[in-house]
């Protein structure tokens, strides 16, 4: 499929285990774009893990390490951004988001999220199954400010591509 022309940068939203990470990879192979993950980034300038992070500093701390990466990100050539779980929440980054590019909300089944994270020892809110199930209800209708939401699931990570890139190109009209 032919790939849709973007100005900004293309940004994947969505909660835990939904799979921006890997599907942001493999939308940048086919957008012909740099990738960028937050988290990494966050990792890889303060030279830690992020459940290192929420251990020592608390939560508060992670959102403003966040906030601050994103602004840098968004400073970067257009890039296909894989975001944080929690960084579309924060009206702050959200303003940001929108000025900057297209936020595609990866919308994943809780129960498969839960197959996925739990007791995941690099993600430090999903310990709990029940703080999880109340986390990623109670996140929905922010995540559906995106301008996109594309249901995922088991499918193989190419179709679920092709299907992002089709959404991206019919939201665009072209
Ligand atoms: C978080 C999700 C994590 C990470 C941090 C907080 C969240 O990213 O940013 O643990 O608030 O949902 P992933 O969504 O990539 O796991």
């Amino acid at each position: 499929m032919r790939a849709p022309h973007l100005e900004g940068h293309l940004f994947l939203i969505g909660f835990m285990g939904s799979g921006k990470s890997a599907m942001g990879r493999l939308l940048a192979e086919r957008l012909g774009r740099p990738f960028l993950d937050l988290d990494e980034w966050i990792e890889a300038r303060q030279g830690t893990t992020i459940r290192e992070i929420f251990a020592r500093h608390g939560e508060a701390h992670f959102r403003r390490l966040e906030r601050d990466a994103l602004r840098e990100c968004l400073a970067g050539d257009p890039a296909v951004v894989a975001l944080g779980g929690g960084t579309f929440l924060a009206p702050e980054n959200r303003r940001r988001l929108r000025h900057a590019g297209l936020t595609v909300w990866l919308d994943v089944p809780l129960e498969l999220a839960l197959e996925r994270c739990a007791g995941d020892p690099e993600r430090p809110l999903a310990d709990d199954p029940e703080d999880f199930r109340r986390l990623y209800q109670s996140r929905r209708d922010l995540y559906g400010r995106a301008d996109l939401r594309v249901p995922v699931g088991d499918d193989p990570k190419e179709e679920t591509c092709s299907r992002i890139l089709h959404a991206i190109r019919g939201a665009k009209g072209d």
